[in-house]
């Protein structure tokens, strides 16, 4: 098997994905995702595969992958970490998170720790204002009023290869 297919079963999940909707070209998300979880990135040959598995354009698939930013076509560090710096966590420490994680782990120009681990981003509103700041990991797992210690924890976790445990967006019930 070519190092870039799917499998039976990831094809069946595709299939799956396309049956929701009216046509394949609306299923492309959800196999970018898919791709993108198994190959951990959407190289070009990871979108060639993707474009022929559903009977897409190459050049249609492209696009989308490079218009949303969770999806990588290049990926820089082994774990993706995005704090987000928006108007309400960047006045509510989300900044000088920003500052610290620069200066203690050291981040080159494109965000990336010395030893690769880490690649480091600033994200744009990530939906959960009430707990700043926030952190999103590979895009599927949250933390919520991060501060250093927090982030150190994290960062532990990711070092012995173990994302944080899930934890949905604390929703506050007005009083
Ligand atoms: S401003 Fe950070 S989650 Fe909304």
């Amino acid at each position: 098997m070519s190092a870039y297919a799917f499998t039976e079963e990831e094809l069946a999940r595709i299939e799956a994905f396309c049956r929701r909707y009216p046509t394949r070209q609306s299923a492309i998300m959800p196999t970018l995702w898919l791709a993108q979880e198994k190959f951990g990135e959407l190289s070009p040959p990871v979108l060639e595969l993707v474009a022929k598995t559903l009977g897409l354009p190459p050049a249609h698939v492209e696009g989308v992958a490079t218009f949303y930013s969770m999806y990588l076509t290049k990926r820089k560090g082994k774990w993706l970490l995005e704090l987000c710096t928006c108007f309400t966590c960047g006045e509510c420490g989300g900044r000088e998170l920003w500052n610290y994680i620069q200066e203690t782990l050291q981040l080159n120009e494109e965000g990336v720790t010395p030893d690769g681990l880490f690649w480091f981003r600033e994200a744009e509103c990530l939906g959960a204002c009430d707990t700043p700041p926030v952190l999103q990991i590979e895009g599927r797992r949250m933390v919520f009023s991060v501060t250093p210690e927090k982030l150190e924890n994290v960062l532990k976790g990711l070092r012995a290869g173990q994302l944080p445990p899930f934890e949905s967006v604390p929703i506050r019930n007005p009083e």
